[in-house]
């Protein structure tokens, strides 16, 4: 497949992050009836200097099968609040008690603990609102509050959370690498790439695409999913604070199991490396209106290098 530039896709997702975000903006300036405090928490987050991944997945889908971005940016905005919701909960003190988010102090750090959990509960809420009121297919609009739905909750991010951070006390400990290796890959696939999987179904149910083309959006989304979360177990232990905007070299001083600390950085590369290929594969069956989405594939792999 033809690569072009990286610069290509830098300003793609430039466009589809600035897209997404003055969709957001637009809508949280008609919230008349909201305490002042909660909506400054929430534009704080939600308008924060993040890289708008999950949105851009969405609309890259959306189009890589015909669809357009307008189309997909009700699902892309609700994508982005259910993300800034689980950044503002994971970086609270119960959870991974982080002071730096996106290079700025995290949303309990600014607002309070308690507004920052209201703040967080009201973006989730407002995800499924955003699909129920903005698309204007009802049963296409059920659909993605379904997907949303199951990527969120007890069987996808929130559960994943809980393995993550709780550890339950049902859990057995691993005692083989194979079993480590086995849970590990639930949790990431549960506490993150549930939800990439989701922003890239939810493009292309957005564009109405067939049952056989979901199905390999789907495949696609679940190696982008679990590629991502690899990378950012790897940049936590290589990255400065600087480079990433939040605490690095927490994960290991935390006990949290990750790709690096489980299977060292050479295997971690290679596990890297494979996701890459399904999710190249992937591309290709997808065909050519695919192609931003190899560029982003290999965008979001090489952050790890
Ligand atoms: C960070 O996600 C949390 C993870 C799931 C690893 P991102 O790296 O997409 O965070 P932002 O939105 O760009 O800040
Ligand atoms: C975050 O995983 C996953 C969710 C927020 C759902 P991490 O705890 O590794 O994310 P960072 O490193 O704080 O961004
Ligand atoms: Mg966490
Ligand atoms: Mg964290
Ligand atoms: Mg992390």
């Amino acid at each position: 497949m033809q690569l072009q530039s990286s610069q290509n896709i830098t300003e793609r997702l430039d466009a589809c992050a600035k897209a997404a975000d003055q969709y957001l903006a637009a809508w949280l300036d008609t919230f008349a009836h909201t305490p002042r405090q909660l909506k400054d928490a929430i534009a704080y987050s939600l308008l924060g200097p993040g890289k708008r991944i999950r949105p851009a997945l969405t609309i890259l889908c959306a189009e890589a099968v015909g669809g357009t971005m307008a189309a997909a940016l009700p699902a892309a905005g609700s994508l982005e609040l259910i993300h800034c919701f689980s950044l503002v909960h994971d970086d609270l003190p119960a959870m991974d008690d982080d002071d730096l988010r996106r290079g700025r102090p995290t949303n309990h750090k600014v607002f309070g603990e308690a507004t920052a959990i209201l703040a967080g509960d009201a973006m989730h809420t407002l995800a499924f609102e955003l699909l129920a009121t903005r698309v204007p297919d009802a049963r296409m609009a059920v659909r993605l509050v379904q997907e949303l739905a199951d990527a969120t909750g007890p069987q996808g991010m929130i559960g994943g959370q809980v393995l993550d951070t709780c550890h339950p006390t049902e859990e057995k400990p691993f005692t083989t690498s194979a079993e480590g290796l086995t849970k590990l890959q639930t949790i990431h696939r549960m506490k993150t790439g549930a939800l990439i999987k989701a922003a890239c179904r939810m493009g292309a149910i957005s564009a109405a695409a067939d049952d056989a083309t979901v199905q390999t959006v789907d495949q696609l989304g679940c190696a982008i999913g679990l590629a991502f979360q690899i990378v950012d177990d790897m940049l936590d232990v290589t990255a400065s604070d600087a480079a990433m905007g939040k605490r690095t070299g927490k994960d290991a001083e935390a006990g949290k199991l990750t790709y690096p600390g489980l299977l060292g950085m050479d295997e971690t590369r290679r596990h890297l490396a494979a996701q890459v290929a399904i999710a190249e594969a992937m591309v290709k069956h997808l065909g050519s209106a695919a192609n931003p989405l190899a560029q982003l594939v290999h965008y979001l792999a090489d952050r790890g290098h």
